[in-house]
């Protein structure tokens, strides 16, 4: 996408699994609407990621290495964080990486899973 103007767009995007034509378990714990940001010289993607005490590390995939973010915020009172990452290029589908940790009857549940982000980059809508 060379032609975005510069501005900032509200992406949707479906998590789905990494190899099943499916929504992944992780479609629960990021909202489906990111902010994509056109900037003279960037390109940058925040996502909000729902629980932030359950979700541990979050990373994209760029040409095979997984990228953490360059900048979070925390939102304590509502237990969500914000993710903001820095992007060569916008492509409508996206690897991604997910560590999670949760208390379950009794025990400790740990993942560490790949999705993919299947963006609508047809449908990008300019924030005013
Ligand atoms: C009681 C809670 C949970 C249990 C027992 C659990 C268990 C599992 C198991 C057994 C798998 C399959 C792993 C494999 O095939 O090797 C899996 C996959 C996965 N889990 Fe969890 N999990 C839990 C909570 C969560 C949460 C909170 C997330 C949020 C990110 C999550 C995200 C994933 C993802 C992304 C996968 C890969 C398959 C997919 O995309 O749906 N899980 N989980």
């Amino acid at each position: 996408m060379d032609t975005l103007t510069e501005g900032k767009y509200t992406l949707n995007f479906k998590v789905l699994h990494k190899e099943l034509d499916q929504a992944s378990t992780m479609a629960n714990y990021i909202a489906d609407s990111a902010i994509l940001t056109k900037g003279p010289d960037f390109l940058t993607i925040t996502f909000m990621l729902i629980d932030n005490q359950t979700i541990l590390g979050f990373q994209i995939d760029s040409n095979g290495d997984w990228v953490e973010a360059i900048n979070q915020k925390v939102k304590d009172e509502d237990n969500r964080r914000y993710e903001l990452f820095e992007l060569n290029d916008i492509t409508e589908l996206m690897t991604a990486r997910v560590q999670y940790e949760l208390g379950y009857e009794g025990r400790i549940i740990k993942g560490d899973e790949e999705v993919r982000l299947e963006f609508d980059i047809e449908n990008l809508a300019p924030i005013e």
